[in-house]
């Protein structure tokens, strides 16, 4: 039975067949999964799946290209929303630089606001940080991100980085951009550090492992990446699983 620390079942991709494949996940080898809070809307979509399948967790937080939409109410909302029994996190939160948009004074504001929130609540945190490795470690070190924890998720930067979370205690999200090919850097920062620290994670429906890639993901595609993780590290695909799926519950300070 594998953990998924990081889906989107609530994207538009599954409208089509997301109760049938929801349901079958747990007959297919999914025990957990964490969906992730992406704007207000969607975590209240977030919430709503948490109340209806009993294997699935929730993160609650806007993601930084959606900051624009955030006001004090809508931070009142979140602080409430964080104390529902399923929710296990405050994310995803951080800075995405890729696009112009929103303003990087803006994103960095709600980053540093939903910080603060996380510590109110005592509840980890779920970071997404993009072409935005030094503004995020600054906020994080000058925000003392160790004493909250959380996961860098989708993690893509280089082993300079990567040590710098590890120290201070944070876990790195793996997902399928680990099979591909030409993932050299992320290939070089699993192999270097300690598979106690790893998640495996989807972020379905994107980021399909191969030989899927390009194609929609899900829970199901997991097993291609602890087989990548097991190579790289020279263990087998069983205790990769075994390892991550412990320290999933570690993050998210769930139960055995
Ligand atoms: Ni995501």
């Amino acid at each position: 039975m594998i953990i998924d620390t990081h889906t989107h079942y609530d994207d538009e991709a599954f409208d089509e067949d997301r109760d049938a494949l929801l349901s079958s996940l747990k007959e297919q080898g999914i025990e957990m999964a964490v969906n992730i809070g992406a704007n207000i809307e969607r975590t209240k979509k977030t919430l709503d799946l948490t109340e209806s399948y009993p294997f699935l967790y929730g993160a609650v937080g806007v993601h930084p290209s959606e900051t624009e939409e955030l006001n004090e109410s809508l931070m009142d909302w979140l602080e409430e929303a964080a104390k529902k029994p399923k929710v296990v996190a405050i994310g995803e939160i951080g800075l995405d630089y890729h696009w112009e948009e929103p303003e990087r004074e803006v994103q960095k504001y709600w980053f540093i606001r939903q910080l603060s929130l996380a510590r109110k609540a005592g509840l980890p945190v779920v970071i997404h940080s993009r072409d935005a490795a030094k503004d995020t470690l600054d906020i994080m070190k000058e925000h003392k991100s160790w004493e909250i924890g959380g996961v860098i998720h989708c993690f893509s930067y280089g082993l300079e980085l990567a040590k710098e979370y590890l120290d201070m205690g944070f876990y790195l999200g793996i997902g399928g951009v680990v099979t591909f090919a030409n993932a050299k850097k992320l290939k070089e920062v699993v192999s270097y550090m300690p598979l106690d620290r790893i998640v495996l994670e989807t972020d379905c429906p994107y980021l399909s492992p191969v030989p899927f890639r390009g194609k929609r993901n899900s829970s199901l595609n997991l097993p291609y990446v602890a087989e990548a993780i097991s190579q790289l590290k020279g263990i087998t695909k069983e205790k990769v699983i075994e390892i991550t799926n412990e320290n999933a519950r570690k993050l998210y300070r769930l139960g055995q």
